[in-house]
């Protein structure tokens, strides 16, 4: 049986690479992601070309209760889940205080936050009995920093980032590691990045910073930082990371 890799918020960038880089090493990756089955496909079918192992579920992880019964489902019939990686954004854009609805705030909250604090309440107890186990959180800048239009975003992912803290007080005594990623600048995303800004746009940003440029983050690549963080040995684990392109200035410079 091998272990899975489960990822939750799986498109064609960062979530798709994850799962594709953790098949190459011998697990099977679950890819879950709210709608795109035509997209979902493509990510399993290029896993399996690769000789990986992958399956694809459709689930809403702002609905009750989807997270949980993939978690049940997926032990049950495929087999433990070793990793997870939670790669579910909540980024809406830029909007004044007047423009962000209770609604749109809620949904940040429900996505960023909640839905982490709901999948290590199904998974925790389960890598605690097997004495180990791997959450790996993508994050973004917005955990660290508020900014003008980010109201959702920012609380969001501040949330995120102290869950994450608290979870590994809780667990990383238990053998559990939770690492929170910071991606910290815009990444060659097609499915998230590429749909907020448009084909055009985001075709444009691609040739003025990405591609040669390597001026986006690459998804690939950063998939290659979630392999090492799970293959890191327990006395040396890391618990915060930040990723971002050398040509990009730093949070905290800008
Ligand atoms: N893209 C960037 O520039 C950037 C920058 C900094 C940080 N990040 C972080 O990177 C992560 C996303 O990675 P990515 O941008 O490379 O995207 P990705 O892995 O290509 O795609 C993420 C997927 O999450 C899925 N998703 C969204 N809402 C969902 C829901 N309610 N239930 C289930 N799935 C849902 C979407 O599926 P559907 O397409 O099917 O709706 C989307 O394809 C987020 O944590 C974000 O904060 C991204």
């Amino acid at each position: 049986m091998k272990p899975v890799c489960l990822v939750l918020g799986a498109g064609a960038g960062i979530g798709g690479h994850v799962g594709m880089r953790f098949a190459q090493e011998g697990y099977h990756a679950v890819l879950c992601r709210r709608s795109d089955e035509a997209g979902l496909h493509k990510l399993v079918e290029a896993i399996e070309a690769e000789r990986g192992s992958a399956s694809g579920y459709l689930l809403d992880a702002a609905k009750p209760d989807t997270i949980e019964e993939r978690v049940e489902a997926v032990e049950a019939e495929i087999g433990p889940i070793e990793v997870v990686a939670f790669n579910l954004g909540a980024q809406i854009g830029d909007r004044s205080l007047a423009d962000t609805s209770h609604k749109a705030f809620e949904l940040g909250w429900r996505l960023a936050t909640f839905a982490l604090f709901r999948v290590a309440k199904a998974v925790c107890p389960r890598m605690e009995g097997r004495g180990q186990g791997t959450i790996l959180v993508t994050s973004a800048t917005a955990a660290v920093r508020g900014n003008a239009g980010q109201h959702s975003h920012a609380a969001a992912m501040g949330g995120r980032r102290m869950l994450c803290q608290t979870l590994n007080a809780e667990f990383g005594p238990k053998g559990i590691h939770v690492a929170h990623i910071l991606v910290d600048g815009a990444v060659d995303a097609p499915d998230t990045l590429g749909k907020m800004l448009g084909p055009e746009r985001f075709q444009e940003l691609r040739e003025a910073r990405g591609l040669e440029h390597d001026g986006l983050l690459l998804p690939s690549k950063i998939a290659d930082t979630y392999l090492h963080l799970a293959k890191q040995h327990r006395s040396t684990w890391t618990h915060e990371i930040d990723l971002r392109s050398f040509s990009d200035r730093p949070w905290w410079n800008h």
